[in-house]
């Protein structure tokens, strides 16, 4: 519904632990969920910062990063939370879902298991969340090629089954990672321009752009956000 989805891209500044204290053009909320050690936190950590670690510490209930990205002339705000994916802080992270404009689920392309549970995850999606949060499944963990027990096209075909996007991703090697968040900020983006269609006011209907990380340049141009 598009007032849903206008309420959840939050317009404006923010102050505060959850958003900083910089004017942006909008906000959008999104979560990274999955089983435990599929390598959720490494790949938040490998986007917002650049880093990434081998030493595993699971996640304790919910964490959060801030990275702003730039789609035209307009200032996303990126409000990422990094769910545990241990059973017993399930009450927990599902209680965010709600107000989420988006979701990368995540698998092991070395673990089976993880695999199977991505059905499940997309029910919770279901249960929990608003009906227009856009997805994206991701099979993590790709550089470990000799490891794999999940077939990239049994990925592709489970995603398209759900009507997801897919992307094979490395948090150790940095594949696919930052464009597993712009491809989410495009959906995102592009559902949103598809609910303001109808008033010219907001939206223009310009086709959509590479997100970059950088400020644009001092001139107007139209977003389709
Ligand atoms: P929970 O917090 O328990 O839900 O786990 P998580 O999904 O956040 O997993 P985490 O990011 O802590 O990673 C688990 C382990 O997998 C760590 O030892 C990481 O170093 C490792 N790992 C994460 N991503 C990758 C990857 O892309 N490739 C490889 N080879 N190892 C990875
Ligand atoms: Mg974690």
């Amino acid at each position: 519904m598009p007032l849903l989805i206008l309420m959840a891209a939050t317009q404006g500044t923010t102050q505060g632990k959850e958003g900083g204290d910089q004017n942006f053009d909008y906000m959008f909320k999104l979560l990274i969920i999955g089983n435990s050690s599929v390598g959720k936190t490494s790949f938040l950590f490998r986007y917002a910062d650049d880093a990434f670690t081998s030493a595993f510490v699971s996640t304790v209930g919910i964490d959060f990063k801030v990275k702003t990205v730039y789609k035209n002339d307009k200032r996303i705000k990126l409000q990422i939370w990094d769910t545990a994916g241990q059973e017993r802080y399930r009450t927990i992270t599902t209680a965010y879902y709600r107000g989420a404009m988006g979701f990368i689920l995540m698998y092991d392309i070395t673990n089976e298991e993880s695999f199977h549970c991505v059905q499940d995850w997309s029910t919770q999606i279901k249960t929990y969340s608003w009906d227009n949060a856009q997805v994206v499944l991701a099979g993590n963990k790709c550089d470990m090629e000799e490891e794999r027990v999940v077939a990239a096209d049994s990925g592709r075909q489970l995603a398209e089954q759900l009507g997801f996007e897919f992307f094979e991703t490395s948090a150790k090697d940095n594949i696919n990672v930052k464009q597993t968040f712009e491809r989410l900020v495009d959906i995102i983006c592009d559902r949103m321009s598809e609910s303001l269609d109808t008033d010219p006011a907001v939206t223009t209907g310009t086709p959509s752009t590479k997100l970059t990380d950088s400020a644009p340049p001092l001139q107007q141009s139209a977003c389709n956000c």
